[in-house]
């Protein structure tokens, strides 16, 4: 599986038994804490794997960093928070590599495996199915917010759990039911990932957009005129492809095209195991959300914002 539908990772088959997935990201600072980027930058990385119903192996560093304009600390805090998450996913660090750049910039390459008969795809998803999203949405409307100093304490440490959360959890439960398609949601924004699943699966998507979890406040600030140019980018992109319901408030649509930093999974399973799914959820501590449905079959992928 590699680059002529796009997924999250390429998967490599080995033997009947075990196939390779590997996937590489990196991200430049998304909060002051560089022990919080490097975690958050960790999730993200291996978010992919997860993505894919893998398990990480092992993972590299990749790092450009200013050494001129930057002290060594704050590499080694990042490397820190990246070391954390790794160490929470199982997988085991290798090796890395890093450069003098004028821009800092860190994540990992990741190695995963996973049974080549269930490789999770974003092609899968069929009609009747429950489309269940894994976290809340709304961290690039929260950046920007964050930047113009006007996040509280408390959006910042939400925004911050909910980055560096890792989807092992959910990836974990995934494994007990019957899963069509996944993938997560990151820089396309929940509209553009559902609409890559719309498009791999050949199946249009309905999205009950009060459905979809927010960051607290996100909604307020996408009201105040505080989202990123990557939104707006994304929005003129897929917004051929997205019917939107008139009568939908435009921050909530704004929203929806909201570039994500380590977002949740986007699932789509049998619509008679979604809420025993979201239930099993709980258990881990964790929350899940079915925010809409796949639709009939269709050689697009239209999806459908209510
Ligand atoms: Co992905
Ligand atoms: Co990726
Ligand atoms: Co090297």
């Amino acid at each position: 599986m590699g680059l002529d539908s796009p997924d999250d990772a390429g998967v490599y088959k080995l033997n009947e038994e075990t196939a390779l997935i590997q996937t590489l990201d990196f991200l430049t600072p998304v909060t002051d804490s560089p022990y919080e980027f490097g975690m958050i930058a960790a999730a993200n990385s291996l978010s992919d794997v997860y993505a894919m119903g893998g398990e990480p192996i092992t993972v590299m560093n990749i790092v450009c960093f200013p050494s001129c304009d930057l002290p060594e600390e704050v590499l080694a805090e990042t490397l820190r928070g990246g070391l954390d998450k790794i160490h929470e996913s199982g997988a085991t660090l290798v090796g890395g590599h890093s450069v003098d750049d004028p821009e800092f910039k860190y994540g990992l390459s990741v190695t995963g495996i996973v049974n080549p008969d269930k490789v999770l795809t974003n092609t899968g998803a069929q009609k009747g199915d429950a489309v269940i999203l894994t976290k809340p949405i709304g961290t690039g409307v929260m950046a920007t917010a964050i930047k113009a100093r006007l996040a509280s304490k408390e959006n910042i440490e939400e925004a911050v759990a909910v980055m560096s959360m890792l989807n092992k959890g959910a990836a974990g439960i995934m494994k007990e039911y019957t899963i069509h398609s996944c993938t997560d949601v990151t820089g396309f924004g929940l509209a553009g990932h559902l609409l890559e699943m719309a498009k791999g699966s050949r199946k249009d998507i309905l999205i009950h957009t009060e459905k979809v979890p927010l960051l607290k406040n996100a909604l307020d600030f996408a009201n105040m005129g505080l989202v990123p140019a990557g939104a707006h980018k994304n929005r003129k992109f897929f917004e051929p492809l997205t019917r939107i319901d008139p009568a939908l408030d435009r921050a909530a649509v704004d929203l929806m095209f909201d570039p994500q930093t380590s977002g949740g999974l986007l699932i789509s399973l049998d619509k008679n195991q979604a809420r025993a799914f979201v239930e099993k959820m709980k258990t881990i501590g964790q929350e899940a959300w079915i925010i809409g449905e796949i639709k009939d079959e269709s050689i697009t992928g239209f999806l459908q914002l209510i």
